[in-house]
């Protein structure tokens, strides 16, 4: 019989397998935020950083945009990540901030590739209205890349959203039977699971 114990250690590991494997069904999880009406809001991600042993879930995004007050008004966010291949679905509530310095932030900035700088280069804060149908991006970067140096400019609307899990719910979807747990974080025992009906 699966132990809980293994569950949340497989669910880490799948989440980190998310972050380097494009075909992975986490690498494009739904980050979910309050909404500025207070409903729920959310959106696609990139999954960019998971570190299991700090509980920390990592993503990019243009610091001038929507989620960003979001967040600064109500840090509670919600990941769901679904993978079809293993037929696995993870819900995560996190409790998550937005970095625009530190080390973290750094080494973010340096690991992003110029393709990835490109969208921070956008001259207009995502989602204000346009006049017609806009790329938000400077004409000379329409059909190119910027070079490394140009894509430097791209920091000062780069942002690094910072996530801190507390509580993973586990869907596993089976011809004989689907099985379901909840872990929650607690210090200092750390994960405890309990199964749920599915
Ligand atoms: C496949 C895909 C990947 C995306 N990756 C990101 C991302 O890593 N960071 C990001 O801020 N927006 C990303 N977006 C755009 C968001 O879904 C969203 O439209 C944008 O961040 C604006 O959201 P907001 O107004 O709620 O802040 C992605 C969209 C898609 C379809």
């Amino acid at each position: 019989m699966e132990q809980l114990g293994s569950i949340i250690d497989s669910a880490w590991a799948e989440l980190v397998c998310g972050v380097k494997n494009r075909r992975h069904g986490f690498h494009l999880p739904t980050l979910s935020t309050s909404g500025d009406g207070g409903g729920p809001d959310g959106r696609v991600v990139v999954l960019r950083r998971v570190i299991p042993s700090e509980r920390l879930i990592l993503c990019h995004t243009d610091r001038r945009s929507g989620k960003v007050g979001q967040i600064a008004a109500q840090p509670e966010v919600l990941w769901v990540f679904y993978d079809f291949k293993r037929r696995l679905q993870l819900r995560v509530r996190a409790t998550a901030q937005v970095l625009l310095e530190g080390p973290l932030f750094e080494e973010a900035w340096s690991r992003c590739t110029v393709d990835s700088r490109r969208c921070y280069l956008a001259p207009n804060p995502p989602g204000r209205p346009s006049d017609g149908p806009s790329a938000n991006l400077p004409e000379a970067l329409l059909e190119g890349r910027p070079s490394q140096e140009e894509s430097e400019q791209g920091r000062s609307n780069f942002a690094l959203v910072h996530t801190l899990a507390w509580s993973i719910e586990w869907l596993h979807l089976a011809a004989g039977g689907h099985r379901r747990a909840r872990f929650v974080h607690r210090d200092p025992d750390g994960w405890t699971g309990e199964w749920l009906e599915p």
